[in-house]
C-alpha cells in the first residue's frame, strides 16, 4: 500500500481519516490517548504545508442531524493544546472547505451524514472531492467499511495509509507472522462468545494460550469444576474442550486455573478469598486467578518470545481482584518478548499498573485489534491494497 510519508504534501489538499473516537465526560475528554497516537500523523502533514482537513467519528450518533451530544469541539480543544498550533471546527464541510498551506481543520463528526455507516457512494464521491489526497489513519475504525474510512478512498485521486495506520499494521504483523517463540496469547473478558474466533484463530498460532476472565470460567468448567455462580457459558462448554483439545494436539497448551479469588457477591466492597479450583462453592463468584496461578501464567510470560494481550483476567476495577491482571502485566513488563496490547479494558490495566514504556507496543483498536487478530482483511486495508495494485498496474 501506498504510505503518505512517500508522497509530497506541500500546498496539497490532504483529507485524512482519524480516529479520535474518545471518551468524553461534562464536555471534557477523559482518555486523550487515541488524539496523542494521530499527533505525528498530523504534524508531518501540517509541517510539510498540506492544507490538512482531519475526519473522525465520535460516538454512534443518530445519522441525518447535528447532535451537540457527539460534536467533536472537545477533541478539537485536546487536539489543539496537544499540537500546539490552532485545529479549526468545521460543521458543515461536505461542500468545500477552505484551508491555507499549514492549517489545520476538523471536519464535525462523520457520524451527522447521513450515509456514512452503510458506504454511500454519494457521501463517499463528496468526501473524495474535497482533497487531492486521502489518508486513511483510523486503525480503530479500520474494521468499517464506511464512507468516511472506505468508499472515499476508492474515488480520492490519491489514497494511502498514514503513519498511525502503518505503524498498527507493522506491529501486529510481525507479531502474527513469524513471532518469536515461544508465543503466549492471553485472552481475558466477559464471554466466549465475543471471543471465540479470535480463541479459534490464536488456538493455531501459539505455545499457550492464557484465557481470563468470565472465559476462564467456561474453560474451568469445561475442566470439569464447579464454577458456582460465576459468569460462564454452558453451551460453550464443548466449544473450550474442543479447543483444549486442539491446543494439546499441537503440543501447546490453554492452562486452567489451578487456584481463584472468589466474592460472594460483585461490589467494590465485596471480601476475596483464595482457593483450590475444585474447591469453588454453589454460591461462590470467581473473580480473579489465585496467586499460584498468577505466577505460573508470570513465568510463561517471562520466558516468552512474543506476547499478545486483549483482555483483563479478573475484575481489576475492584483491587482484591486485581493481583491477577496486574501480575500478568509486570510480567509482561519483565519480559523481553516483543509484546502487544489491544483493547479498551486491557489499556486500562496497562495505564492502572503503569506498564505502558515497557510494553513493545500498544493498539489503538478495540474491534479493529480483534478482528485483526481474527485475521480478517480489514477493509480500509483491503482499499489501501486494491488502490496501490491499480496505480502498479
Ligand atoms: C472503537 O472505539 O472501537 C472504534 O472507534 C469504532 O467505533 P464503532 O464500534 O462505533 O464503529
Amino acid at each position: 500500500i501506498v504510505r503518505m510519508t512517500d508522497l509530497e504534501l506541500h500546498g496539497r489538499r490532504v483529507l485524512i481519516r482519524e480516529d479520535l473516537n474518545v471518551p468524553i465526560r461534562d464536555g471534557r475528554v477523559t482518555d486523550d490517548t487515541r488524539i496523542r497516537a494521530s499527533l505525528a500523523t498530523i504534524r508531518h502533514a501540517r509541517d510539510a504545508g498540506a492544507r490538512v482537513m482531519l475526519m473522525s467519528h465520535l460516538g454512534r450518533p443518530a445519522e441525518g442531524a447535528f447532535d451537540a451530544e457527539a460534536s467533536l469541539a472537545p477533541v478539537a480543544d485536546r487536539l489543539e493544546k496537544l499540537l500546539g498550533s490552532p485545529v479549526r471546527l468545521v460543521r458543515d464541510w461536505l461542500d468545500g472547505v477552505d484551508v491555507a498551506e499549514g492549517e489545520v481543520v476538523l471536519c464535525e463528526n462523520v457520524r451527522f451524514n447521513r450515509g456514512e455507516k452503510k458506504d454511500d457512494e454519494q457521501l463517499a464521491r463528496r468526501m473524495a472531492a474535497l482533497c487531492d489526497i486521502y489518508v486513511m489513519d483510523a486503525f480503530g475504525t479500520a474494521h468499517r467499511a464506511q464512507a468516511s474510512t472506505h468508499g472515499v478512498g476508492l474515488y480520492a485521486p490519491v489514497a494511502c495509509a498514514g503513519p498511525l495506520l502503518s505503524a498498527e499494521l507493522d506491529a501486529l504483523g510481525k507479531a502474527l507472522a513469524q513471532p518469536p517463540r515461544p508465543m503466549v496469547a492471553i485472552v481475558g473478558g466477559a464471554k466466549v462468545s465475543t471471543k471465540l474466533t479470535v480463541l479459534e484463530t490464536l488456538v493455531d498460532k501459539v505455545d499457550q494460550l492464557i484465557v481470563g476472565g468470565g472465559i476462564a470460567n467456561t474453560f474451568i468448567a469445561a475442566a470439569g469444576h464447579g464454577v458456582g455462580k460465576s459468569l460462564y457459558e454452558a453451551d460453550l462448554v464443548p466449544a473450550a474442550v474442543r479447543l483444549m483439545e486442539q491446543a494439546r494436539a499441537r503440543g501447546g497448551e490453554i492452562p486452567v486455573p489451578t487456584d481463584v479469588i472468589t466474592a460472594k457477591a460483585f461490589a467494590e466492597d465485596a471480601a476475596a478469598e483464595t482457593k483450590p479450583v475444585d474447591q469453588v462453592l454453589d454460591d461462590d463468584l470467581i473473580l480473579d486467578i489465585g496467586p499460584d496461578t498468577a505466577s505460573r501464567y508470570a513465568s510463561m510470560l517471562i520466558s516468552a518470545g512474543t506476547v499478545v494481550w486483549n483482555g483483563p483476567v479478573g475484575v481489576f476495577e475492584f483491587d482484591q481482584f486485581g493481583a491477577g491482571t496486574r501480575g500478568l502485566a509486570e510480567a509482561i513488563a519483565e519480559s523481553s518478548a516483543f509484546s502487544i496490547a489491544g483493547g479498551g479494558d486491557t489499556l486500562a490495566a496497562v495505564a492502572k499498573y503503569g506498564v505502558e514504556d515497557r510494553i513493545s507496543y500498544i493498539s489503538t483498536g478495540g474491534g479493529a485489534f480483534l478482528e485483526f487478530l481474527e485475521g480478517k482483511t480489514l477493509p480500509a486495508v483491503a482499499m489501501l491494497e486494491r488502490r496501490a495494485t491499480e496505480l502498479a498496474g
